[in-house]
């Protein structure tokens, strides 16, 4: 269904929250259930949280044959010991099959944080033989940082999502793209980027939308990442990354896991498969919440511009309601007072914690060009008057409210002088 503008949008989200919708349904049953199928038959509700470090080895021989299976990156073999916890560990290996579950993907491979997980995907792309990565922006700042740096051994080009094409070269390994892209909320088609990619894997970056509002793979794209940090955690208490792929790709990515050692911790994969039995009611709530502070921010006289997926200027080609169930709950908006005004608001915001990150349950903001996008190319930057918002689950007039005082900290918005972004730190 083609969501217009906002108002639909909401019109959108009662309708579905009345109607018997399978896909939503399952969705929803996938988060409470996944990666805790055998928990009845161990005698036990939550999952037991395996802190080991290490595991007792049958014998030389058996224990020789278990770390051969996994550290080439397979599944251990039933009765097989896991042997090491870089390996393997079982609540990891719950929440990598619930994500694949909600993803739709055959498996994930879960990491210590979202750019862990990237760089494993590049990692085994240049190991493959084809370091060239196409990228497509706005990402994620640190992702950037990283393509822009060839840290791993990747070199990069730059494109636009219709000149995808054109980049790709005989060893380009992998196109990345983020939608709704960080810190802008740029959208992208992804079965459009897919077909322009051909045989090169397209890796989306599914942070912002979630699996319950979208899924890359269901669109022709290899691989889904998220910074599990954000949404799925959802309470700002630990660092996660995961990729959902094929199984062909997750057996390469839990060699490089095992190879470069950079695991989710058991207690964080406690916590983040926790985390997503409560995914679909936080996201949808905190979108709700989104809607009305984005119409809200669209009539302040100190705001020039709201970017926001619900918005009709914002999806001139339909991607919320055919590619994203939903326009979620992250939105930027620019000041007309430029620099000075962003910061001023962010500075001035009381209930709404001025802090980086996204997607938990609390409301937060940020300055992206000074902060989270500081390292991107200037000319590839963010605008110096926009504040990324993440809307949590507080009541949306007290996040309204906040917002409204911490507008009012402007002094005089068209008459305050923009500071330029060198002035910044
Ligand atoms: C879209 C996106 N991708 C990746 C990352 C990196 O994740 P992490 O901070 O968990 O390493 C972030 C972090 O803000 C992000 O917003």
């Amino acid at each position: 269904m083609r969501v217009a503008n906002i108002e639909d949008s909401a019109n959108f989200l009662r309708g579905i929250r009345h109607s018997h919708d399978h896909g939503r349904m399952d969705t929803d049953t996938a988060a409470v259930h996944a990666g805790r199928e055998d928990l009845t038959g161990l005698g036990v509700h939550v999952p037991p949280l395996d802190l080991s470090s290490t595991y007792p080895l049958p014998s030389v021989e058996a224990g020789g044959a278990a770390y051969e299976r996994i550290a080439t990156g397979g599944r251990p073999a039933p009765g097989d010991s896991l042997v090491y916890q870089r390996l393997w560990n079982p609540n990891v290996d719950r929440f990598e099959r619930a994500v694949a579950r909600l993803e739709g993907a055959a498996a994930a491979v879960a990491y210590a944080s979202g750019m862990a997980a990237i760089t494993a995907c590049l990692v085994a792309t240049v190991a493959a033989g084809k370091p060239h990565v196409v990228g497509v922006r706005p990402l994620y700042g640190g992702t950037d940082h990283l393509l822009a740096t060839g840290l791993v051994g990747t070199t990069v080009t730059w494109a636009r999502a219709e000149e995808v094409a054109d980049a790709i070269r005989p060893d380009t390994g992998m196109v990345i793209v983020e939608s709704p892209g960080n810190p802008s909320l740029e959208l992208l088609d992804i079965a459009a980027v897919v077909a322009q990619a051909g045989d090169v894997p397209v890796l989306v970056d599914n942070t912002f939308a979630t699996p319950v509002l979208q899924q890359p793979l269901t669109h022709g794209a290899t691989l889904s990442v998220h910074s599990a940090t954000k949404f799925l955690g959802g309470h700002g208490d630990l660092l996660g990354g995961v990729v959902a792929t094929s199984d062909e790709w997750a057996t390469r990515l839990r060699q490089v896991r095992a190879l470069t050692g950079g695991l989710l911790a058991p207690m964080s994969a406690y916590q983040l498969h926790r985390g997503l039995q409560t995914l679909p009611v936080r996201v949808r709530a905190q979108q709700e919440h989104a809607i009305a502070v984005a119409q809200w921010l669209r009539a302040q006289p100190e705001v020039d511009h709201v970017s926001y997926p619900g918005l009709p200027e914002c999806d001139p080609t339909g991607i919320v309601g055919r590619q994203m169930t939903g326009p979620g709950s992250i939105l930027a908006f620019t000041l007309k007072g430029g620099y000075a005004a962003a910061a001023s608001v962010a500075e001035h915001c009381r209930l709404i914690t001025h802090a980086v990150s996204l997607g938990g349950v609390d409301t937060l903001i940020q300055h992206p060009a000074a902060l989270t996008h500081r390292p991107v190319a200037p000319e590839a930057r963010p605008s110096a008057g926009l504040l990324r918002l993440s809307v949590g689950l507080e009541d949306p007039q007290y996040i309204i409210d906040d917002l409204g005082q911490a507008l009012h900290s402007i002094a005089a918005p068209v008459e305050v002088e923009a500071r330029e972004l060198t002035t910044v730190g």
